[in-house]
């Protein structure tokens, strides 16, 4: 039984964990170098939990006993008890490693050691380990107390008892597990970056505006944001590092070329909404742009992103990434898709997936328009996903 969860880096990650696990009824250690990152953490589970009480989703009771069972710590030696650690500090190699080592030198044999990361190799960092096979990703999304996905990824060295642990854990905290394989990107951030790419491409080439296209997402396809919107709300600055990183990650595949516009927006400091200016403005005096109201546009431009995007999860299938039904609901649960992909893919036909992307190939002649042979092979056989 997982009761003593240890948790490394009190910052947005790690506090919204912590509240997750707290909530589940695990007794949580949060740990942070920096005693101001542990204090706005705690400050922080006051404003959000007075507010659940405020809105009825819980009691005062519950309230407290959230609270009471996170203890703030200052010492890694601290977590010495954790059944299960999950590490959520900066995005760097040589820091985690180092962190996991001593870590493994006060936790006992059988504390699982996960990671949150967001881009590195799960196999790097448990290689750092003296038992490489206790270590596992648990990738959670932001906000993670609202966010219900968490990817769990086992390294190659994972032990398949670590790999059901976890899963049997992150199911009690009532979370929708989706198994991925250790792979840039995992699903959720390999998968979405069509809905960025393309849209910028697009953009690019002068099709529309960014007012068009976030429009053609959200009234043809149901998306409650735009690409626009999103990469303003992630900040450009960040989703521009992911891109990059998966771009490299995947040895420069075109597929997941960075886009010049992006860049020189992050660049600008047009990072989106934290800096009041992105691909909009953000001031009080800011007049919305208006879409056009094309309807033939508007669904050129979902269409091309919907391909894109379905071709990015059936290769991901292709490549046994993972599941069918974990790529559809990382999407859906993870970032709010209004459908899974593969579902979709099944609703307008594989023939149509495959028939506008080769119409875009044989336009542009370019490899990262190039189908899935996956989808090739259903059609040939008549299948569907689901
Ligand atoms: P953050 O910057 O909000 O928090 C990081 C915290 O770690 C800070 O409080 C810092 O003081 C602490 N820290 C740094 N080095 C430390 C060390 N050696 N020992 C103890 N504490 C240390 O970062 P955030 O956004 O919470 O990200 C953390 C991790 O989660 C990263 O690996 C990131 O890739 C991953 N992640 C982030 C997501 C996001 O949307 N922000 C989503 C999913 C994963």
């Amino acid at each position: 039984m997982i009761k003593n969860i240890g948790i490394i880096g009190a910052g947005t990650m790690g506090s919204g964990i912590a509240q997750v696990a707290s909530t589940a009824g695990c007794l949580v250690k949060l740990f942070d170098l920096n005693q101001e990152a542990l204090d706005k953490a705690q400050t922080a589970l006051e404003k959000i939990t007075t507010r659940l009480v405020e809105k009825g989703r819980i009691t005062i009771e519950e309230k407290n006993t959230i609270q009471q069972n996170i203890s703030y710590v200052s010492s890694l030696k601290e977590l010495a008890t954790s059944d299960l650690t999950i590490e959520a500090i900066v995005e760097n190699l040589d820091i985690k490693k180092k962190v996991f080592q001593e870590l493994e030198s006060y936790v006992s044999d059988r504390c699982i050691i996960a990671s949150n990361t967001s881009s590195l190799s799960i196999a790097s960092i448990a290689s750092s380990l003296k038992n490489p096979e206790r270590c596992i990703g648990l990738h959670f999304f932001n906000p993670a107390p609202l966010m219900k996905l968490v990817e769990v990824i086992p390294a190659i060295q994972t032990s398949s008892e670590v790999l059901a642990a976890s899963q049997e854990t992150i199911k009690s905290w009532k979370k929708v597990v989706a198994v991925a394989k250790d792979t840039p990107g995992f699903i959720v951030n390999r998968v979405a970056r069509p809905f960025y790419g393309e849209a910028l491409r697009m953009y690019e080439e002068g099709v529309a505006d960014f007012a068009t296209i976030d429009h053609a997402m959200k009234s043809v396809g149901g998306f409650k944001m735009g690409p626009f919107e999103l990469m303003d709300f992630i900040g450009n600055d960040v989703n521009y590092t992911v891109t990059q990183t998966v771009f490299t990650a995947f040895y420069h595949d075109p597929r997941y070329t960075p886009s010049f516009t992006q860049k020189r927006f992050a660049e600008a400091g047009y990072l989106g909404r934290k800096s009041g200016k992105g691909f909009y403005d953000y001031s009080q005096a800011a007049v919305k742009p208006l879409p056009q109201d094309n309807p033939a546009l508007l669904n050129t431009i979902f269409d091309r992103i919907l391909v894109m995007l379905i071709n990015e999860a059936a290769d991901a299938l292709f490549l046994n990434i993972a599941s069918a039904n974990d790529i559809d609901s990382a999407m859906t649960k993870g970032v709010n898709y209004p459908k899974g992909l593969l579902a979709w893919a099944d609703e307008k036909g594989i023939d149509w997936c495959i028939e506008v992307l080769d119409r875009l190939y044989n336009e542009y002649h370019e490899a990262r328009y190039r189908c899935s042979p996956l989808l090739r092979r259903m059609n040939a056989k008549n299948k569907t996903f689901f």
